[in-house]
């Protein structure tokens, strides 16, 4: 028997990435998934290879994530697990952003070496240069997204006494990084709604925990690729992440198993950033 025999998910941005090996390790173990992505064609794919249902919707739109949650209630007649994973990195579409990070990787290396370098963010969006629209997008998919989509769940899951939430932080979140405040800021604030809210649900049966993510192979890490050596070379065990690690640790939080965590964040990293 699965270890979510019987279950239902929902999770958000998982036509491809981190979400999507979630779902498939979810349905794995025997839960009902509904793959949820803006991308309708992609999360079609990702439905049918799982045996679930796709759902279209930016999660960043409040009354689009009303009606999603409202179609899920169709699809299924309960909710047992939402997976707040939707996500984006703020280099969606922009075309120049693996050359930059090349230079800051090259800067890198000759840092290492000793040789001189010029401001080493420099090719890097910083604080100054970064605009209010962006902040916003950045804000609003993750932050509000992850708001959104709980407070939806929470109306199914408080009507059958039970479930749980995982939202998608980072290790952005708690380490922090340059050349990314917007992202930053959004991750930690996931991390403390996350908190909040087990706080908040814990009497009503329903448990709320987060992931953080090091760094793992995926669409959205590949303009990184320049620096994918330094950040392997920076992690104990020598690697970037596969997101099968991710998706194993999420297995975890949602089954019953995990039944005494709520309010915890589980980071697989690779002993990248190391805490608690
Ligand atoms: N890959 C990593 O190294 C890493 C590390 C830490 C945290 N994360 C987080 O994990 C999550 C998944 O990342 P990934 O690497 O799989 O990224 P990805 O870009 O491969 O996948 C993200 C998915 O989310 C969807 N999406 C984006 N905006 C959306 C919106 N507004 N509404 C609905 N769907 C939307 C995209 O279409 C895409 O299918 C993100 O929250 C990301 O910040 C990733």
């Amino acid at each position: 028997m699965g270890r979510l025999e019987g279950k239902t998910a929902l999770i958000t941005g998982s036509a491809r990435g981190l979400g999507a090996a979630i779902a498939e390790r979810f349905a794995e173990q025997g839960a009902e998934v509904i793959i949820n992505d803006l991308n309708l064609a992609q999360a079609q794919i990702t439905a049918k290879r799982l045996g679930g249902h796709a759902l279209a919707c930016d999660v960043s739109d409040s009354k689009a994530v009303a009606t999603m949650f409202g179609e899920c209630a169709k699809l299924v007649d309960k909710l047992d697990i939402l997976v707040c994973n939707a996500g984006i990195s703020g280099l969606e579409g922009d075309n120049d952003a693996r050359e930059r990070i090349r230079i800051t990787a090259e800067n890198t290396f000759k840092q290492a070496r000793g040789e001189p370098v010029e401001d080493i963010d420099a090719n890097l969006s910083s604080t100054t240069t970064l605009s209010d629209e962006d902040w916003h997008k950045m804000i609003g998919v993750h932050m509000n997204g992850t708001f959104f989509c709980c407070r939806e769940a929470l109306k199914l899951m408080q009507a059958k006494g039970s479930g749980s939430i995982i939202n998608m932080g980072s290790v952005m979140g708690t380490f922090g990084r340059g050349g990314s405040t917007h992202y930053c800021a959004a991750k930690a604030g996931i991390l403390g709604f996350t908190r909040s809210l087990a706080h908040e649900v814990a009497e009503q049966n329903i448990r709320v925990n987060a992931i953080a993510p090091g760094w793992i192979h995926t669409d959205m890490t590949d303009p990184l690729e320049p620096m994918h050596p330094i950040l392997s070379a920076q992690t104990p065990q020598g690697r970037l992440g596969d997101p099968d690690d991710i998706a194993h640790a999420a297995v975890y939080l949602a089954s019953e198993e995990a039944k005494f965590m709520t309010g915890q964040t589980l980071s697989p990293n690779g002993g990248w950033y190391m805490s608690q």
